[in-house]
């Protein structure tokens, strides 16, 4: 255990840069992204406070001035990945993506806050961060909220975080391709193509980039024009939980964002409605093409992890769970391998993540300790006999797509020591 717990610090250590740290260390992510920075600072505060502040000060140095922070910050130019920050053209200070991710950070920052005592020039810079989030928030609630229901659009597959999961196949199908698309994948050269995307869902991730691009990166009309738009439990679920977080972590600073209140309230009314009785289930709703998704993935349960003020529909989420991967030594599956859907080895429709299992323990752990506890002991036994990749196969823990996987690290350290 002692072991594991030092090579984790020396995952997340090798792959930091100046000020931020890298995915994984090989070839396949040379950038910052948003929420694996997130889940390092997590790990980072267990062992180095200051690489844990930078991180996330990293992080929001590259917010745009409309209040978005950017999936990607390519701080050193690098143009060995694709799309880099040519194919994307845009960022505000630093070169960056146009589109988001998971807002997960709020939800780390509370936790580094509320686990530690952090002197007064900590909690200066926090304080700081705490009010870029603010802005954050309120985008996505002014740009991406446009019914105003309380829950937000993705107009991207990237922003869920989830690249290929199969949520996102009806809607993306539905994208007309770019009829002139020319583009060199830069993933397949460093990883293994039956893990990865397929050529048709790139297809669709670019024309999507062209149209965003083409449209000056403009926050409403790139919503508004999206061949893609989707109401998403999982990000959904996040988000509410990081309003939650940040109404909490202002009183802290005596900073008030009670305006946020409201949103809860009418967000998780919203919510509800795509709890569907018949299958005891969530579904993400595609906005666009108005068509509820039915397929059964795990990023439906993270509804646990918004804290739902409704017992029973926790308590009906947390049954349908425990059927999810019950026979099986490693879960969560990303997708319930009874979907017909389910891939083995190919990145977000099948394989296990660390990140999925840490989002599911976080909701659960508040609502039902046992089985909370089974899903903490499950993923530090996976981590402890395969160590840090970036996901694995449920039927035997093989490793799968990139090894010194940073956020598998840090959250592993996270399982250990919160
Ligand atoms: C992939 C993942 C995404 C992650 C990124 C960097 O795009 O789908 O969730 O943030 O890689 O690790």
């Amino acid at each position: 255990m002692k072991e594991t717990i030092e090579i984790a610090k020396k995952v997340l250590k090798t792959n930091r840069r100046s000020g931020y740290t890298l995915p994984t260390n090989n070839e396949l992510y040379p950038a910052q992204w948003n929420w694996d920075s997130a889940f390092i600072s997590l790990g980072y505060s267990y062992f180095n406070m200051e690489y844990a502040i930078e991180e996330l000060e990293k992080l929001v140095s590259g917010q745009w001035e409309d209040g978005m922070i950017p999936h990607i910050l390519f701080h050193d130019n690098d143009e060995s990945y694709f799309p880099n920050h040519k194919t994307w053209g845009c960022g505000n200070k630093i070169p960056s993506s146009g589109i988001t991710q998971p807002p997960i950070i709020v939800t780390v920052i509370k936790k580094i806050v509320d686990q530690n005592k952090l002197d007064q020039s900590q909690m200066k810079r926090i304080e700081s961060i705490v009010k870029k989030l603010k802005k954050y928030l309120d985008w996505f609630y002014n740009y991406r909220d446009t019914s105003k229901i309380g829950l937000v659009s993705i107009i991207h597959p990237w922003e869920s975080g989830l690249d290929n999961s199969p949520i996102w196949d009806s809607s993306l199908d539905k994208v007309k391709i770019d009829e002139n698309l020319s583009y060199e994948r830069r993933d397949l050269n460093v990883s293994r193509s039956s893990n990865r995307p397929l050529k048709k869902d790139y297809d669709g991730y670019i024309t999507l980039l062209n149209q965003f691009k083409k449209n000056k990166y403009n926050p409403s009309k790139i919503v508004s024009d999206s061949m893609f738009n989707v109401i998403d439990i999982g990000f959904n679920s996040i988000l509410i939980r990081a309003t939650k977080d940040l109404i909490e972590l202002a009183k802290k600073f005596n900073l008030n964002f009670a305006d946020l209140e409201n949103k809860i309230l009418k967000s998780e009314e919203s919510l509800i409605k795509f709890y569907k009785d018949k299958d005891q289930s969530f579904f993400s709703y595609d906005f666009k093409n108005h068509k509820l998704i039915n397929v059964d993935a795990i990023s439906n349960y993270f509804i646990l992890f918004a804290n739902l003020q409704n017992q029973d529909i926790n308590n009906r989420v947390i049954n349908k769970l425990k059927k999810y991967n019950s026979q099986k030594e490693y879960f969560f599956t990303t997708v319930n391998p009874k979907d017909k859907t389910f891939e083995e080895t190919r990145y977000w429709r099948g394989p296990v993540w660390i990140n999925s299992n840490w989002i599911i323990y976080q909701g659960l752990k508040n609502k039902d300790i046992k089985f909370a506890k089974l899903v903490k002991k499950i993923t530090l036994k996976l981590l402890e006999e395969k160590n840090f990749h970036e996901y694995y196969n449920y039927t035997n823990g093989a490793c799968l797509g990139a090894n010194n996987f940073s956020w598998s690290a840090a959250l592993y350290l996270d399982f250990k020591f919160e």
